[in-house]
């Protein structure tokens, strides 16, 4: 079976920058993304290639060479349903925030919406790929959802799993650890599917990446590698607070145990704590699917890991208020970063938001400065808390655009992201421009301790 259109539904983090490396690898195949949203699909057909909606470096390059030969973005979404023989969801699946399942379990109602559309809109065969993170047994829904459609087409539902880290997305997809494909191997139809999605991909990755297997195995797979990985970062901040207590170094227990092959040195780095669209969600996921299948045991292993996160942002904000003798109301803190991690401009569940907001609580008086997220997303991010008024947010935020403006009087600069340029500042000037004693809470570890004890501050790291 030869794909001719491809069809993605969903234009966010992943289905943009994903549809546009199989657009660059695949040049005789169209693919189309689209979305209901408009002021997204205009942004990613933007003249101006920095205008695209979402930051991910080497974007650009891939986007303005498809875009227009094989790779359009479109609100036409029963059109693109239409012609196409492949159909990737790459809609948001976040946690459910009302009835059954409120704040665990994921909301599948834009998923359902789109298998509801592609099964009135199909009048030919379909191959329907989850490419968005989904609970185990979904593709079962999916697949009646369609059967029931009556539009006497046929439909294979595959789940190939996107294991892209933001900011280094276009890396990841170019050489990918693997592609995971699941699906039926069990009928002809099934058999066919599979391999249409491997050949797609097989036209830049080595074949040996290409990992097969049952529907179930694949959509589970992606909830546990994302609880994994967010389970190491819980694992070594744990560790950080014993660190603080001992006199141990947590670089330097990162590194000894990094060392051993069993364990490996990624995903050891202690942090104010994980942030990001994915983590916190896929793991209150999992643990709600425990907890319905009656694994207590198993749901509060897995629970622990985001109690420790929480408990991580919570003791970083306490802990800049005790330094700064107890109260920092009226006092003005400068954060630097928002995003919840380097070279992107997303900042969803960003550690910096949790933190500013109980700073924010004792009253202080933030300026903020990120170089890529927009003010109007940290201010949206600090009401989405809906912690007090928008009337009284307004009253301790200032953005800045200038990092050497947001510091001008501060008592203290708080590193919430590690952002390279943070490195490279002219820190003998901030201190001159700060309140003294001048406090640098460093949530990433990424500032030179003894340098900046020389210059006079007082520093603080995370373990
Ligand atoms: P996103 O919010 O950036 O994008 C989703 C898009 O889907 C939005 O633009 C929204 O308007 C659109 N949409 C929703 N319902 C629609 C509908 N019925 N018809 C058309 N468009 C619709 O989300 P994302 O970060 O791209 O994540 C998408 C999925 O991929 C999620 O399940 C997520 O868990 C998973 N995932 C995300 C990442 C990541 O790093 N962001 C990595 C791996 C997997
Ligand atoms: C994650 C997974 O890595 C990716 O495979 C999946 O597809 C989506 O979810 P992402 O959330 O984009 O990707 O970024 P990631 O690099 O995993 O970082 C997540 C959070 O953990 C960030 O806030 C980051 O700063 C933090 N982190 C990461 C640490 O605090 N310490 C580390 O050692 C690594």
């Amino acid at each position: 079976m030869k794909i001719k259109n491809i069809c993605c539904i969903g234009a966010g983090y992943v289905g943009g920058p994903t549809m546009s490396v199989i657009a660059q690898h695949n040049p005789e195949i169209k693919v189309t993304v689209v979305d209901l949203n408009k002021e997204r699909i205009d942004a990613w057909n933007d003249k101006n290639l920095n205008n695209l909606p979402i930051y991910e470096p080497g974007l650009i390059e891939v986007v303005s060479k498809a875009r227009g030969r094989n790779l359009f973005f479109s609100n036409d979404i029963d059109g693109a349903i239409k012609e196409s023989e492949m159909i990737f969801i790459s809609v948001n699946t976040p946690t459910k925030t009302y009835g059954t399942g409120k704040g665990m379990a994921a909301d599948l109602k834009y998923v359902e919406l789109c298998a509801r559309n592609i099964g009135k809109i199909a009048k030919s065969d379909k191959i329907v790929v989850e490419k968005s993170t989904l609970p185990v047994k979904t593709a079962e829904s999916i697949q009646s959802i369609l059967e029931n459609a009556g539009s006497g087409v046929n439909f294979e539902i595959l789940s190939n799993p996107e294991f892209l880290a933001e900011g280094t997305a276009m890396r990841d997809l170019a050489i990918p650890d693997r592609v995971l494909i699941g699906g039926n191997d069990k009928t002809e139809e099934g058999k066919k599917a599979i391999q249409a999605l491997v050949d797609i991909y097989s036209s830049w990755v080595p074949k040996e990446n290409i990992l097969t297997t049952n529907v179930w195995s694949s959509e589970l797979s992606k909830l546990t590698a994302n609880a994994f990985l967010a389970q190491r970062i819980s694992s070594i901040n744990s560790l950080s607070e014993l660190c603080e207590r001992t006199g141990a170094s947590i670089g330097e227990v990162s590194k000894a145990i990094g060392m051993d092959s069993r364990i490996g040195s990624k995903f050891l780095n202690a942090s104010v704590g994980f942030g990001g669209s994915c983590f916190q969600k896929d793991i209150l996921n999992l643990v709600y699917i425990s907890r319905s299948l009656g694994l207590n045991e198993v749901a509060e292993y897995w629970n622990q890991v985001i109690v420790m996160n929480t408990h991580q942002r919570d003791r970083f904000a306490k802990n800049i208020i005790k330094n700064l003798y107890n109260t920092v109301s009226g006092k003005s803190i400068a954060i630097f970063g928002w995003a919840f991690k380097k070279d992107t401009n997303d900042s969803r569940e960003s550690a910096a938001i949790y933190v500013a907001d109980t700073l924010i609580s004792e009253h202080a008086i933030l300026n903020i400065y990120d170089p890529k997220v927009s003010s109007s997303q940290m201010i949206f991010d600090i009401n989405y808390l809906n912690t007090r008024s928008e009337f009284e947010n307004k009253k301790y935020l200032n953005i800045k655009s200038d990092p050497y403006k947001a510091v001008e009087g501060a008592h203290a600069v708080a590193i919430l992201t590690e952002w390279d340029e943070f490195k490279t500042y002219n820190w003998k000037k901030i201190y001159q421009m700060m309140k003294k004693p001048a406090f640098i809470f460093d949530g990433r570890n990424i500032l030179d301790k003894d340098h900046l004890e020389e210059i006079g501050f007082n520093y603080n790291s995370i373990g």
